[in-house]
């Protein structure tokens, strides 16, 4: 049976990267033997210009059914002054929520052919390979009591709560001890249990979960030290398994390590590896409709899906390679472009993508 894929292109550059990331599966589709089927749904704030809501609900059963969701991105400047809950943001938070995708993998790899579009030194970053396992599902994103009160004095106070559960931390952890497993069997658990008791336990239920990967090498790391250790040493890192504000900041950074943000795929997970597959680099409304916004995270993103929701592992290594290719031949977009490559928009890059599979 074909295995369902719902498109959400979303916002700002969203339609444009994902569109390429459509050819390519189309492509792998036609002459590959992939068997899917697409269809595509609005999300973000072109769901609420159409539908008063950033997730609407047809939006969210075609996201439910399918197999895998690929999401472009959500958000716009025109969108900030609305209620909270009616953000493009909430759609992406609600859909985490809603299918239960607790496992966030953001790998940030250097390309060789990118040595120099990173800010850091080629020999800090050169065959950086390293995997972040964020926590989506948990913590002060929904922790419960959240809000904005008046105090006796009249004087407003935002508060958040960061929370987790025991179960919460043990899942995401067996995720990162499975993901190291197959890596270079280093895990590093980033909190603040200096500070936080949230920390404190989430680091207890990680040590606990590590008897069962005894062939895993664990260490601890405060989430301020890391950040640290990211800019001066990154490649002591393998896999890096943290909560959800902790993850949203660091892999942010990880990102820039690899020279853009425009490169980085991402994978959500639930515990049956349904997934939905995004870039990690959001909206960007300034550059949006130009034409000009990479797509190869996204396309990057298309083979994450391969191999974790659809079992094809041949095909995503295929894509993987067929990235690679076009970087050797010098094409690049704007943001990761350098002295004596080929500038070229989204559109000629992705076409490049689909003429190298
Ligand atoms: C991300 C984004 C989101 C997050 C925003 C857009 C809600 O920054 O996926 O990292 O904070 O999780
Ligand atoms: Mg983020």
């Amino acid at each position: 049976m074909a295995k369902k894929i719902a498109v959400l292109p979303g916002d700002g550059i969203g339609p444009e990267v994902t569109g390429e990331a459509v050819k390519v599966l189309e492509r792998l589709r036609q002459d590959f033997g992939l068997n899917i089927e697409m269809e595509a749904a609005p999300v973000g704030g072109t769901a609420y210009d159409l539908h008063r809501h950033p997730l609407p609900e047809a939006t969210l059963s075609l996201a439910r059914q399918a197999d895998a969701v690929l999401l472009g991105a959500v958000g716009g400047l025109q969108y900030d002054t609305l209620p909270r809950e009616l953000r493009p943001e909430r759609a992406l938070l609600g859909l985490r929520a809603e299918l239960q995708l607790f496992a966030n993998l953001r790998p940030a790899i250097l390309y060789p052919q990118l040595a120099s579009a990173s800010s850091l030194k080629p020999e800090i970053v050169a065959g950086l390979d390293l995997l972040i396992v964020r926590e989506l599902t948990g913590d002060i994103y929904f922790g419960e009591p959240r809000g904005v009160r008046t105090l006796a004095n009249g004087e407003r106070e935002g508060y958040n709560t960061m929370k987790y559960a025991e179960h919460e931390v043990e899942r995401v952890a067996r995720v990162a001890f499975d993901a190291a497993r197959k890596r270079s069997k280093k895990l590093c658990s980033v909190e603040k249990a200096n500070v936080l008791e949230t920390s404190g336990l989430w680091r207890e239920v990680v040590v606990r979960v590590a008897k069962d990967y005894a062939d895993v090498e664990l260490s601890h790391m405060y989430v301020d030290n890391a950040a640290m250790q990211l800019v001066r040493a990154p490649k002591q890192f393998d896999v890096i398994v943290t909560g959800n504000i902790f993850g949203d900041i660091l892999s942010d950074e990880a990102a820039m390590l690899t020279g853009s943000i425009g490169m980085l795929p991402s994978a959500s997970l639930d515990t049956r590896n349904k997934g939905m597959y995004e870039p990690i680099h959001g909206s960007a409304p300034d550059i949006a409709g130009k034409g000009i916004a990479n797509p190869l995270a996204t396309i990057l993103s298309v083979a994450m899906m391969l191999r974790y929701t659809l079992n094809e592992a041949g095909l995503a290594e295929r894509v993987e390679q067929a990235v690679s290719k076009v970087l050797d031949q010098g094409l690049r977009t704007g943001d990761i472009y350098t002295e004596n490559t080929k500038k070229v928009g989204t559109k000629a890059m992705g076409d490049a993508v689909v003429q190298a599979l």
